[in-house]
């Protein structure tokens, strides 16, 4: 049954943080942190459908997270692979369409593989989009839509004035999905750290204390509940108080 209080489709991103800060707190390593994030993360895109939730953009894996110790990479690697190897099926049962974006070619030719597989089974479901972020950086997405549209100016397909926020939308990683309109930062930090920059530009942000192994179903339909009393204006006036309004109903 859907909240009627939360609006529907909804794109929603998420920082999954504190993982293992969560482990530590339990005396146990870092990557089992890891492993219980991702049971957390299952029952999140579980209850997305009927939260009116309809795409989820998970940051699983930063650029910068390949400077972890090399122990912890290749542990959350390979976890990428079991859940990839022990979910999908279910996931395409449940009406997910799968797309990872990121730079693929610093994975493993595996773990590659076994992502093509994915989102060619799981291609066309409409009931939830998850976009996991792999070897993400905005930065880096940025600087790939940057040299596609070189390319196009140097065999003259394209001009520079002509470049639009359309044009690189549509080369970003993320394209065709659209924006998210709400951004979810576990851990209790409160910066992007290099997540969606251009794509989170006028998305709403919720920033909770709580280690994502930790996060349940009801702190997302909170999330979401403080998001649907935010007024967004995208630069605009509110709509009740543009003149238009008030000429409207003087
Ligand atoms: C940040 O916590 C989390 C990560 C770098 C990994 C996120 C991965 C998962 C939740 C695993 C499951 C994901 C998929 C898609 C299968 P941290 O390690 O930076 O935590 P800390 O800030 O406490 O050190």
């Amino acid at each position: 049954m859907q909240d009627h209080t939360i609006p529907s489709g909804l794109h929603v991103a998420m920082i999954l943080d504190g993982n293992g800060r969560w482990a530590q707190s339990q005396g146990q390593r870092r990557l089992y942190g890891h492993h219980k994030g991702a049971k957390a993360l299952k029952n999140v895109v579980l209850a997305c459908p009927d939260l009116g939730v309809r795409y989820l953009t998970v940051y699983a894996f930063s650029s910068e997270n390949w400077k972890r110790p090399k122990e912890e990479v290749s542990g959350l690697m390979s976890l990428m692979e079991q859940y990839l190897e022990e979910e999908i099926q279910a996931l395409a049962d449940q009406g997910v369409c799968l797309k990872v974006i990121g730079n693929r070619q610093r994975l493993a030719p595996s773990l590659q593989k076994l992502i093509l597989k994915a989102e060619a089974l799981t291609e066309g479901n409409g009931r939830l989009g998850l976009q996991v972020a792999l070897s993400y950086g905005g930065r880096e997405d940025i600087v790939k839509a940057t040299q596609k549209l070189a390319m196009c100016v140097q065999n003259q397909t394209m001009r520079p004035e002509d470049i639009t926020e359309t044009h690189i939308t549509q080369v970003l990683w993320t394209y065709p999905w659209p924006d998210p309109d709400l951004l979810i930062r576990l851990g209790g930090e409160q910066r992007l750290s290099n997540f969606l920059l251009w794509q989170l530009s006028y998305s709403e942000f919720v920033f909770l204390p709580r280690y994502f192994p930790d996060f349940t179903v009801q702190d997302f339909r909170e999330a979401l509940m403080a998001y649907s009393q935010r007024q967004r204006k995208f630069g605009a006036l509110p709509s009740d108080t543009s003149e238009s309004a008030s000429m409207a109903s003087a």
